[in-house]
């Protein structure tokens, strides 16, 4: 199954279902004619998976960097461009992003900044990849001020999401994921109930699907695009809290999946939308095996702190919202209002 991303001159192809990684080859010999080496940016304990038999079709090279967020670091990008260098890309070649959303962000960064510019082309590994990170163009790496706030769009030339190697992924990974998932869900305005004869591969596409046609309304996030980060206003503020208790607290899906449930909440106590939104939130959350509770950890001034510095927020509270009419991105929440939601939002943990 092909999903198009239609942007003109840089537009591509999502390609899903079992097997899709054995595509690599033909991607690139279609789109990319004149490239004739190929750069893998991927870590060493995903280079030892069964499924990493990629096969460019072009001389590559396997360039490792650390696994996770650790890879997107500055430090990563330049030791990366030194090898690209080294190994004589040129502009017409093309770095391969195989891994999960931090490799593909750091692969997209190195080939947008590399000689001003070289393909990428994306093996999504990881559930948050192929639903979401690999497709787009948002690349970045982090600062020690936050996480992506060195950054360019850079469309990659084809996303290759196999079903296949998510056979592998750590129960915690594929959690993780399922909170992007259920963002895309509500996103399409769907029932809890029709969750349970949905499939994975289904329920993959139908983000890839939402993802595609936002990012051709959209392509650099100037509207629409931006309800994409709906649960993201206190799921960053969150993630940014676990962060700082201990690296492995909490993934960015689960603590999307809190925000998900928050910002159902909010709506409510703006009038916005019924109670009975705010269960059908709850049971899609519970049903992909979410919790959506906030954790002990997370107190009102921290959270509303880190909200604040969100660097979406635009230095105010702002949350992607339902209502009546749909999904709406709003701004200058009132911070009384919001610490009164995550007040109630906490004595029901
Ligand atoms: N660019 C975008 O639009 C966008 C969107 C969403 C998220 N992101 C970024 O994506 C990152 C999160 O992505 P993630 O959740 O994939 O995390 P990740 O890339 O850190 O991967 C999490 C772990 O899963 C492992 N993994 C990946 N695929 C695997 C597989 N098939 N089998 C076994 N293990 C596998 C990785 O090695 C890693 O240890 C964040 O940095 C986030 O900022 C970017």
């Amino acid at each position: 199954m092909r999903i198009p991303v239609d942007l003109g001159r840089r537009s591509y192809d999502v390609v899903l279902g079992p097997g899709a990684r054995h595509e690599l080859a033909e991607l690139i010999q279609t789109r990319l004619p004149r490239a004739r080496e190929a750069a893998i940016i991927t870590s060493a304990p995903l280079r030892a998976q069964p499924w990493f038999d990629l096969q460019s079709g072009l001389e590559q090279h396997v360039i490792e960097v650390p696994d996770g967020e650790d890879a997107k670091s500055l430090t990563t990008l330049e030791r990366v461009s030194e090898s690209l260098a080294r190994l004589g890309l040129s502009r017409y070649d093309v770095v391969i992003g195989a891994g999960g959303g931090a490799i593909t962000d750091l692969a997209g960064f190195a080939a947008a900044v590399y000689l001003r510019g070289v393909p990428v082309v994306h093996v999504a590994t990881s559930l948050v990849g192929q639903v979401d990170a690999a497709i787009g163009g948002k690349t970045a790496v982090n600062l020690s001020a936050g996480k992506n706030l060195i950054g360019a769009f850079h469309q990659p030339a084809g996303v290759l999401c196999d079903s296949e190697v998510l056979a592998t992924l750590s129960e915690r990974d594929r959690l993780g994921g399922l909170g992007e998932v259920a963002k895309c869900w509500l996103l399409e305005d769907r029932r809890a109930a029709s969750l349970s004869g949905t499939s994975l591969a289904e329920l993959v596409k139908l983000c890839v699907q939402l993802k595609a046609g936002v990012v051709m309304m959209d392509e650099t996030e100037a509207g629409r695009r931006a309800l994409l980060n709906y649960g993201h206003t206190l799921g960053h503020a969150l993630e940014k809290l676990a962060l700082e208790r201990a690296r492995d607290e909490m993934r960015h899906g689960e603590a999307v999946a809190v925000g998900l449930a928050f910002a159902v909440r909010l709506a409510h106590a703006m009038g916005r939308v019924g109670s009975l939104e705010v269960v059908n939130h709850d049971q899609v959350l519970s049903a992909l095996g979410l919790s959506g509770r906030l954790p002990a950890f997370a107190s009102p001034d921290a959270l509303i702190a880190a909200m604040g510095r969100d660097k979406k927020a635009h230095h105010d509270l702002t949350f992607v919202l339902a209502g009546a009419e749909g999904f709406d991105v709003v701004h200058h929440v009132s911070e009384t209002l919001v610490r009164g939601v995550i007040e109630r939002f906490r004595s029901e943990a």
